[in-house]
């Protein structure tokens, strides 16, 4: 179902942006005196998750506004098209299914006929077995040692998910495991984790859906050159196996089909951790772990297709940032987890948000006039209070932020907790009511300023405030909790993707950087001269070649 007219031309953006105008002037210190029941109002309960929307500059209209524009987008429709296999993805004509990886309630979903749910459970089952093979001991090296060294060999999609989820899941680690990631091309990321290793007690996974990606097969070769010169070439068949869609090329790679571990052109890249992807998540938290972690995501399935809009969180997600995005002109969008296990999600959002919808052109193949993918960034806190919170607080550019916390740590240690909590509330309710110029200066007199003292240091000891923030309030990041986690921001892409009316699952503008690098490859190797390229790559071509002589 195509939309006729760009959303930005549709009746309900246009009163958007005039009912923009008129939030532009309203605080929301002032929005919460007048109104006590404003948390509770803008708050939703899911299972173990608090979600408190309230410190955002919107009132009932601008909501109502919104989930207008979502209506007129045709969300409802979409959601089905996504869960029941529709193909959606339009510029690959492929179904778009992380959904049906985690569909624990094992009902059917077709694509071409065929219940995927089949295969899926196969695969689920193979890694089962696998996993608990090697964590038993019973899949032993080629020397019968026990494997207790992962290395993910992967990029993007067939990294990020693995290194967030095994760093969010640390606590349910086994004993003796340990995890390593090489993506980089850089061969400093393959050296530093041989350097660490021990050949006869490591298996290598080689993460790859299409296993054509330059970087993830260069690393794969020479971590299989470092294993087969060790122990010879028939370690191969005990110490590596594949993920992936093309058991073709993972053949050719020298990895047996049966070390494979399957999975499909319906799962997106980055959407592919719920998948054989996840092996090394189970590896190394268990595959009941790693279960309740599809379990977590499914229960925000099914809150997400499931659920009224005003009250379903992806959904008010999205909302709220397209409200920043396309209206207020807040741009960009920091994820801030106070939770030290949780440290790698916003590097995780970045791509499952940027890459979804950075996009500049619509379903209908035009150029789009409006802003889509916010730029996210972020880290955990309360070490990014001490980096770039001071421009978050007081910079000329308004940053909305999603804050997220569990009540109960894993490792509750003296106040540490009490400490960490303390810290996000306050810097919710500090970017939320800011400090006037006058309190800044009455402060400061009580401080024992002088009148001229505290008259020049008034300004600069004021805050604006006025700064949205969404407070993500967990009991504890369990498994189950962080399947939740993600699957929200998931639905929350792919809300926001429909109402910019864009492929939020293709990747083309990967493509352009990756065809250069492959033509400027052979010249920097020495074998090939006078490809056409502006002056400034050419003399950079020419210069390190220079230097590495
Ligand atoms: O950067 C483009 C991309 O295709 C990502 O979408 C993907 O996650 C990554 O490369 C790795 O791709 P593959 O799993 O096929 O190696």
């Amino acid at each position: 179902m195509l939309l006729k007219k760009t959303v930005d031309k549709s009746r309900m953006w246009k009163k958007l942006v005039s009912h923009c105008k008129s939030m532009k002037k309203e605080e929301m210190r002032d929005m919460f005196e007048k109104d006590a029941a404003r948390a509770e109002k803008y708050s939703i309960n899911f299972e173990n998750l608090h979600f408190d929307y309230s410190k955002n500059r919107i009132n009932d209209k601008t909501l109502k506004y919104l989930l207008k524009l979502a209506e007129d987008a045709h969300l409802r429709d979409k959601i089905e098209d996504m869960f029941t296999g529709k193909r959606i993805n339009i510029t690959e004509n492929r179904p778009v299914l992380h959904t049906a990886l985690r569909n624990r309630a094992n009902t059917p979903v077709y694509v071409d006929g065929k219940n995927v749910m089949i295969q899926i459970n196969e695969v689920l089952a193979k890694m089962r077995r696998f996993s608990e093979d090697v964590r038993l001991g019973r899949h032993k090296g080629a020397t019968g040692k026990k494997l207790t060294n992962i290395v993910n060999i992967g990029i993007g999609g067939s990294d990020l998910g693995p290194v967030m989820a095994t760093a969010a899941l640390r606590k349910y680690w086994a004993k003796g495991i340990n995890c390593y990631f090489i993506s980089n091309i850089d061969g400093t990321a393959c050296a530093e984790v041989l350097n660490q290793v021990d050949p006869e007690t490591t298996l290598f996974i080689v993460a790859s859906k299409t296993f054509t990606t330059i970087e993830t097969l260069t690393n794969a070769r020479t971590c299989r050159k470092w294993l087969v010169d060790a122990l010879g070439e028939p370690a191969v068949a005990k110490h590596f196996v594949a993920l992936s869609t093309n058991a073709k090329e993972v053949e050719k790679f020298g990895i047996d089909v049966n070390n494979m571990f399957e999975f499909w052109d319906f799962v997106g890249g980055r959407y592919s951790m719920w998948s054989a992807i996840g092996l090394s998540i189970a590896l190394a938290v268990g595959m009941d772990n790693f279960e309740r972690m599809l379990e977590g995501a499914f229960a925000m399935d099914e809150h997400f297709r499931h659920t009224p809009f005003d009250k379903n969180i992806p959904v008010i997600m999205a909302l709220l940032g397209i409200w920043y995005n396309d209206f207020m002109g807040f741009k960009t969008q920091a994820v801030i987890p106070y939770d030290q296990y949780l440290r790698y999600v916003p590097a995780y959002l970045q791509q499952l948000d940027m890459e979804s919808n950075g996009k500049f052109v619509s379903n209908n193949q035009e150029f789009i006039k409006y802003s889509t993918s916010p730029v996210l960034f972020g880290g955990a806190g309360t070490d990014v209070q001490h980096s770039f919170f001071q421009m978050i607080h007081q910079g000329t550019s308004i940053v909305p932020c999603d804050f997220i916390i569990p009540a109960i740590s894993h490792n509750e240690i003296g106040d540490h907790h009490a400490i960490l909590a303390a810290n996000v509330l306050a810097q919710g309710e500090a970017l939320m009511r800011g400090k006037t110029v006058k309190e800044a200066y009455e402060e400061l007199r009580k401080a024992g300023k002088t009148k001229e003292e505290a008259n020049f240091l008034k300004k600069f000891k004021s805050f604006p405030g006025n700064r949205p923030s969404n407070t993500f309030l967990f009991k504890k990041i369990d498994p189950y909790a962080l399947g939740m986690l993600i699957a929200a921001y998931e639905h929350k892409i792919f809300v926001q993707g429909v109402i910019w009316n864009i492929d939020s699952f293709d990747q083309m503008g990967v493509e352009l950087g990756k065809q250069m690098a492959l033509s400027i490859l052979p010249e920097l190797l020495g074998n090939a001269h006078g490809l056409q390229h502006d002056s400034s790559t050419a003399s950079l071509i020419k210069l390190i070649k220079k230097l590495r002589k």
